[in-house]
């Protein structure tokens, strides 16, 4: 969840070496567009002496060419440091920003506030100790603060200071800062946080940044460097139990193997034991090699090298504990999903899951509720739209090694990946696995698919039939049964519109209901197959999600997939069953290729042109295929 930390990253060390021997501090700031959240970290900036010559040079031209503050300077523009923010005045990414003082040094995640950004502001939580959330006294909290608040707090950040901006617009007025407080320590009862500090500020006059203000001499807390100066954070990651995410496997020739990565938690020394992930073979360390020589010991945010005793097999993805308390492994678990994607998130689709070194394939089994952020209320759903919460289930390819993201925030939590566009969808964190998972075992049996393949003397497949509804798929489907049968084969075939009398009778014509309906009869087709059979599918499977899905449960070659290509036009003047016409007169809603999408096939094993092929050489055609 760092992929902005890693563009800075060579910025932060160089920074973080200057000023080794000082603690350090992250954190975020997170506030709607107005509320002066640049201003503020541009004032820290400015007071702590860490704005350059060039830069203030810069900054001073710039305030009188597009600053908002007359002759003065505009300290949000030392900040909003991308051209396309400056126009838009909005901020759009994660920017990390390095200070120090005497005593600590900092680094500002600098998240923007804007509605459809909350996966940045999600990145920029990921590694913080403390969060800066902004409120505009004259408006109070709003439904920005309280999302904010609970991604900080979904994200484990502990400390909060709730910065109450703006004061000098309300006359320095105690109580507009008083009614503020006590409403958001009201809403934040519910949130899991350590310590919320309030602190009034004018960002733009510097009241109570550096120091306490002269024009709120009502306010005996500490100014808002002040507190940065002296809270407490606990830095406990390196006094957890050591993980080791395997990035990569470096071996230069065949006298050296070494296991890449970055220390995600605890202190690693040779000689210590180590258990490896999934494998759950064990070892010691045998050395800790970085660029600069070996190391006595390494702690959590070390990059490093490590070589092993034995020769035990380790791969990209694998995980290096502490042996004697080494993390779980799961492939069923619940956690919490924050959706990012601008497609809604739908139970039974494919994702990819990124956690440590590891990218799996995942799907949400169920959405258990989405959380209402205002009341901090569950609330029931079906799917998950951008930037909405929800608690969910979580089904993986395999197991994977995890903590519980309470215990270790850097191994417990993950990203969700869309498979086509490799954008980020979601981020979530990691409850518990799920029992069930762990007590319900494979059962093996001694006749298998081979055997009963055999005794039939076929090979099993399992043909899909995707297209528009009245495309010809059922048409087509009957011919090559009724063809293979004549060659004595052993058939089934599962149609959209009899299935759904049955099996699938409780689902519908949304979006989520469809990829369940065909996650199921992929799962039933999958049981024809394992029972010897052809098997032909005919459903219209408009979404090449749950199609790819379909596919993955096959073995190679098993998986025929027949696109029955007809034009919306050609569909619609045939109209078999009239229901075109129901769904143009808006009698019948989602109805595929008028109100919901047919996403067609890239790569079908065979595309029959049903508009201008007859049934009959097309079914040929497949058995063709089959045979062949
Ligand atoms: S799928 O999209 O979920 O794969 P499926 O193949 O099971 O659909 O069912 C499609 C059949 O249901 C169509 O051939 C049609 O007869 C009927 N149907 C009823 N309503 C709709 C609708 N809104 N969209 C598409 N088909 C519908």
């Amino acid at each position: 969840m760092t992929e902005g930390a890693a563009t800075a990253s060579e910025d932060i060390e160089a920074y973080l070496r200057a000023h080794q021997h000082k603690s350090l501090l992250r954190f975020i700031t997170c506030g709607s567009v107005d509320d002066g959240k640049s201003t503020l970290i541009g004032r820290l900036l400015y007071d702590t002496k860490m704005v350059f010559e060039d830069q203030l040079a810069a900054l001073e031209s710039d305030s009188r060419k597009m600053g908002t503050q007359g002759e003065a300077i505009d300290f949000a523009l030392l900040v909003d440091g991308l051209a396309a923010e400056r126009e838009q005045g909005i901020t759009i990414d994660v920017a990390y920003r390095y200070f120090a003082t005497d005593n600590r040094k900092y680094i500002v995640a600098d998240t923007p506030g804007h509605e459809q950004y909350t996966r940045n502001m999600a990145t920029g939580a990921s590694t913080a100790d403390v969060a800066i959330i902004l409120i505009d006294a004259r408006k109070g909290v709003l439904t920005q603060t309280r999302r904010h608040s609970f991604i900080v707090s979904l994200m484990g950040i502990r400390h909060v200071v709730l910065a109450v901006n703006k004061m000098d617009l309300t006359g320095f007025d105690r109580a507009v800062f008083e009614a503020i407080e006590a409403d958001y320590r009201a809403f934040a009862e519910a949130l899991d946080f350590a310590r919320i500090t309030c602190i009034p500020v004018s960002a733009l006059g510097g009241d109570n940044v550096m120091t306490r203000s002269d024009a709120m001499p009502w306010y005996e807390g500490p100014s808002l460097m002040d507190y940065l100066e002296t809270v407490e954070v606990e830095n406990r990651l390196q006094e957890k139990p050591f993980r080791f995410p395997v990035q990569w496997v470096n071996r230069p020739n065949l006298d050296f193997r070494g296991f890449s990565g970055r220390i995600a938690a605890g202190r690693v020394a040779p000689g210590m034991e180590v258990r490896i992930l999934p494998s759950a073979r064990t070892s010691r360390v045998k050395a800790i090699v970085t660029a600069d020589g070996d190391l006595p010991e390494a702690a959590a945010g070390q990059s490093v090298t490590l070589t092993l005793e034995d020769e035990v097999d380790v791969s990209r993805g694998d995980m290096i504990c502490d042996a004697s308390r080494p993390a779980e492994l799961t492939d069923q678990f619940e956690g919490h999903l924050i959706w990012m994607g601008d497609e809604p998130m739908l139970p039974g689709r494919p994702y990819l899951m990124k956690t440590g070194a590891l990218t799996l394939p995942v799907t949400v089994t169920r959405l258990k509720h989405a959380v209402n952020v205002n009341t901090m209320e569950e609330q029931a759903a079906k799917r998950l739209e951008l930037n909405e919460i929800g608690v969910c289930n979580f089904s993986t390819e395999r197991p994977f090694p995890f903590d519980a993201f309470r215990d270790i925030q850097e191994t417990g939590c993950f990203v969700l990946i869309d498979r086509f566009s490799n954008a980020t969808v979601g981020a979530g964190t990691i409850h518990f696995a799920l029992r069930r998972a762990s007590n319900v075992h494979w059962q093996s049996l001694d006749i298998d698919k081979k055997t009963r393949a055999e005794l039939m003397g076929q090979k099993p497949r399992c043909v899909w039939l995707t297209g528009l509804s009245g495309a010809g798929k059922s048409t087509i489907a009957n011919l090559v049964e009724k063809k293979l049968f004549a060659l004595g084969r052993y058939t089934y075939t599962l149609d959209g519109d009899n299935v759904r009398h049955g099996l699938n009778r409780d689902l519908g014509f949304t979006d989520a209901e469809r990829v369940e309906n065909i996650r199921r009869v992929a799962e039933v087709a999958k049981l024809m197959v394992d029972a010897g059979l052809i098997v032909l599918v005919s459903f219209i499977s408009p979404f090449a999600a749950e199609r790819r899905l379909a596919r993955e449960k096959f073995e190679d070659g098993e998986f025929v997939e027949v696109f029955v290509d007809a034009s919306l036009e050609a569909v619609e003047r045939r109209d078999p069953k009239g229901l075109y016409k129901k769904a143009r007169e808006g009698k019948i809603s989602n109805f595929t290729g008028i109100s919901s999408p047919y996403e067609a096939p890239e790569n079908p094993e065979l595309t029959i042109r049903s508009d201008f092929e007859a049934a009959e050489e097309a079914a040929e055609k497949i058995v063709d295929f089959l045979l062949r």
